[in-house]
């Protein structure tokens, strides 16, 4: 083959290269934009998401107030006796432990101690009524901001004012 020849089949293979590259491109891109496939991209994400999510969940400080009184009844009795003893109280309690104490305990965010009664007087004075809004609706006072419900909002509207009456009781 003389190098014209050559160079003449060669750039003609180049060129075809070239062309065929455009044309993959071109193709490349219609079938990459099809709406259909954000769809299937959406569902795997869900997949991904459903097949990786964690065997158990850790709730800290927002038990539901069932699962409490299911599961772990037995477990109270066990532990304290006295748990089961006071009835309304006791309901109280058990919702106070589980989704009040973490602030209301330690007096975290400026939330007024169990048993304070200074801080507790005038906020009790205010009335059971004004009590329970501010602990269903939230509240935002002087000295911080109590959340709806504490911030666990499968509590039923009872459980939440039954763990008001139990602070109330506790702080008087
Ligand atoms: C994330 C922290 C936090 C949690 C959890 C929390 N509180 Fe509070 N709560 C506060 C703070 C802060 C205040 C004080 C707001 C103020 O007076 O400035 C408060 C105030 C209150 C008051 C007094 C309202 C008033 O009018 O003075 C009641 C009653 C109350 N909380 C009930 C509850 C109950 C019932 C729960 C559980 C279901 C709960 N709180 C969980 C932070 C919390």
């Amino acid at each position: 083959m003389s190098d014209r020849a050559f160079w003449k089949s060669f750039s003609g293979l180049i060129a075809a290269l070239v062309a065929l590259t455009v044309v993959l491109f071109i193709l490349a891109q219609m079938v990459g934009d099809k709406p259909a496939k954000t769809v299937e991209a959406t569902a795997d994400a869900k997949a991904v998401a459903e097949r990786i999510k964690p065997v158990g969940e850790l709730t800290v400080g927002a038990v539901p107030a069932e699962k409490i009184a299911s599961s772990s009844n037995r477990v109270m009795d066990a532990i304290i006796p006295s748990a089961n003893a006071a009835g309304a109280e006791d309901k109280g309690k058990k919702i106070y432990d589980a989704s009040c104490m973490a602030c209301h305990a330690a007096g975290v965010a400026g939330a007024p101690k169990l048993g304070d009664k200074a801080n507790w007087g005038p906020r009790i004075a205010q009335g059971n009524d004004t009590l329970y809004s501010h602990s269903l609706k939230g509240f935002q006072g002087k000295a911080g901001m109590m959340l709806p419900k504490g911030g666990n909002m499968s509590l039923k509207d009872e459980d939440v004012k039954a763990a008001v009456d139990y602070m109330v009781s506790q702080s008087k």
